[in-house]
């Protein structure tokens, strides 16, 4: 409760109007109108109507949102839509290398029955995307720590780690 002398500060009178903003997702422009507190999940989402990236906490704590912009894992809930103008953004809908092939972490995630509800899955799969390009992971243990903001409420998570080192694996295997 306001004490009987607290000062009352004036209304803020700025109005805001949406604001032109191109971003580029899956190597398409997609000019928009936004307000300059529109987050990417949300601009994704509602509208650019790429629904693939989900709506988990909206608070940077599961991961879900989680997509690759300039090839670097970033959280969309997390961030501002303004602020990726010229950035490239890949989602979930644009990984797969053609509409008739898969991406091999896709096809990892299905040979191991690394998702039950699919919720997580499309975070878990640009954030794996990162994590390996990132190079840090060296061990199981150590993909496990470094995927550890991706959370999966179905507890599949032994079988995405075992999807990622097949992959990661693999990727090894072609640099020998
Ligand atoms: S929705 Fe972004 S981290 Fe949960
Ligand atoms: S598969 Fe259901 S939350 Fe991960």
């Amino acid at each position: 409760m306001l004490s009987e002398n607290a000062t009352i500060l004036p209304k803020t009178q700025v109005n805001f109007d949406p604001k032109p903003v191109t971003l580029t997702v899956n190597g398409i422009d997609r000019p928009l109108q936004l307000m300059p507190w529109v987050s990417l999940l949300d601009a994704l989402r509602e509208y650019i109507g790429l629904t693939g990236t989900k709506k988990g906490c909206d608070h940077g704590q599961c991961g879900a949102c989680t997509v690759i912009c300039d090839g670097n894992r970033i959280l969309s809930c997390l961030t501002l839509a303004v602020m990726k103008e010229g950035a490239e953004i890949t989602t979930i809908e644009g990984i797969a290398p053609s509409d008739d092939e898969l991406h091999p972490l896709q096809k990892a995630f299905i040979e191991h029955d690394a998702f039950q509800c699919g919720y997580c899955t499309p975070g878990q799969i640009c954030s794996a995307i990162g994590m390996l390009k990132e190079g840090h992971a060296q061990s199981r243990a150590e993909v496990a720590d470094l995927m550890s903001g991706n959370l999966c409420r179905c507890g599949a998570n032994s079988n995405i780690i075992d999807a990622i080192m097949e992959v990661k694996e693999g990727l090894a295997n072609e640099k020998q």
